[in-house]
C-alpha cells in the first residue's frame, strides 16, 4: 500500500519537526536565561558599591567634626523631629532636651516601648555614638521601638543635628580630637582634606616669596619660577 507508506514517512518527518521545534524552543529558554543573567550582575555590582558605602557610614571622630559641624543648620534638621518631640516637654516622643548623655528611656513621665526600655538596660547612655546611629535608622537600630521615623540618611545631617543637640541641655564632654581615629573612620574623605590642607598652606607660604620677587625682578620670569618652586617645597 504506498498510501500507508507515504503516511508513515509523512508522519515520520512530522514527528521528527515537532522534536526540532521542541528542541529549539527548548535550547531558546535556556539562551534566553543566560542572557537575562547578564544584566542582572551588572546591577549587583552597583548595589555592593552602594552597599559598601552604606557600611562605612560609622560614628566619626566626634572631637574632630563637632568643631567643623553647623548647629544652625542641625536646627533645621531638628524640624524634622518637630513632629513628634520638643525641648520643653513630652509629646507623640518624649522630651529631648539634655537627651545627650541621658540614660534611654528615662526621661520622666514618658511611656516608652518595651524595645526602648530594653536598648536602655544594655546601653546607660545616649552618647554621641549611639545617637549617630540611632538616628539613621531607629527601628533598624532599636529593635521594637515605637519612633516611627525613617531616620536620616546623609552622615552630615546627623552630625550637625548632634551639635545642635549639644547646645540643648547636653552633659556629654565633647572629646578631644583624635586625628588617627578620624582618619580611619573616614577613610575616603581623609586623603582629600590632608591634600586640600597640605597645598593651601605650602602655597601661602611661597605666595609672599614670589610675589616680593616678581615685581622686582623681570616678568616673564617671575611666573616660570612661581611653579618651580611651589612644586620644589611639598616634596
Ligand atoms: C513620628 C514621631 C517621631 C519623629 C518624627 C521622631 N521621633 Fe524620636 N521618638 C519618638 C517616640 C515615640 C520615641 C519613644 C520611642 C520608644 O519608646 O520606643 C522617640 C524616642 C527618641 C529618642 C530616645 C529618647 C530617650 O529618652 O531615650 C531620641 C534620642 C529621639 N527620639 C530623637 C529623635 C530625633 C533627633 C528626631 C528627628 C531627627 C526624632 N526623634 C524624630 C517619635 C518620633
Amino acid at each position: 500500500m504506498s498510501d500507508l507508506t507515504f503516511n508513515k514517512y509523512a508522519g515520520a518527518v512530522l514527528a521528527t519537526c515537532f522534536v526540532i521545534a521542541g528542541l529549539v524552543q527548548l535550547s531558546g529558554g535556556v539562551f534566553g536565561e543566560e542572557k537575562v543573567a547578564k544584566p542582572g550582575f551588572k546591577v549587583d555590582v552597583v548595589e555592593d558599591t552602594g552597599g559598601a558605602a552604606a557600611a562605612a557610614d560609622t560614628p566619626p571622630d566626634w572631637g574632630t567634626v563637632l568643631k567643623t559641624a553647623d548647629p544652625v543648620a542641625g536646627q533645621a534638621v531638628f524640624a524634622k523631629c518637630q513632629s513628634c518631640h520638643s525641648l520643653t516637654a513630652n509629646g507623640t516622643g518624649p522630651n529631648l532636651t539634655g537627651v545627650e548623655g541621658r540614660h534611654p528611656a528615662t526621661e520622666p513621665g514618658f511611656a516608652y516601648s518595651d524595645g526602648m526600655k530594653a536598648f536602655g538596660e544594655k546601653q546607660p547612655v545616649w552618647d554621641f555614638d549611639h545617637l549617630y546611629m540611632f538616628l539613621k535608622g531607629p527601628q533598624a537600630y532599636v529593635n521594637g521601638t515605637k519612633m516611627t521615623f525613617v531616620g536620616l540618611k546623609q552622615p552630615q545631617d546627623r552630625i550637625n543635628l548632634i551639635a545642635y543637640l549639644h547646645t540643648q541641655g547636653s552633659t556629654l564632654p565633647i572629646p578631644a580630637p583624635n586625628p588617627a581615629a578620624a582618619a580611619a573612620a573616614a577613610t575616603p574623605a581623609a586623603p582629600a582634606a590632608a591634600g586640600a590642607g597640605k597645598p593651601v598652606a605650602t602655597g601661602s607660604t611661597a605666595a609672599p616669596a614670589a610675589g616680593a620677587g616678581g615685581p622686582a625682578g623681570a616678568g616673564p620670569g617671575a611666573p616660570a619660577q612661581q611653579p618651580a618652586t611651589a612644586g620644589a617645597n611639598p616634596k
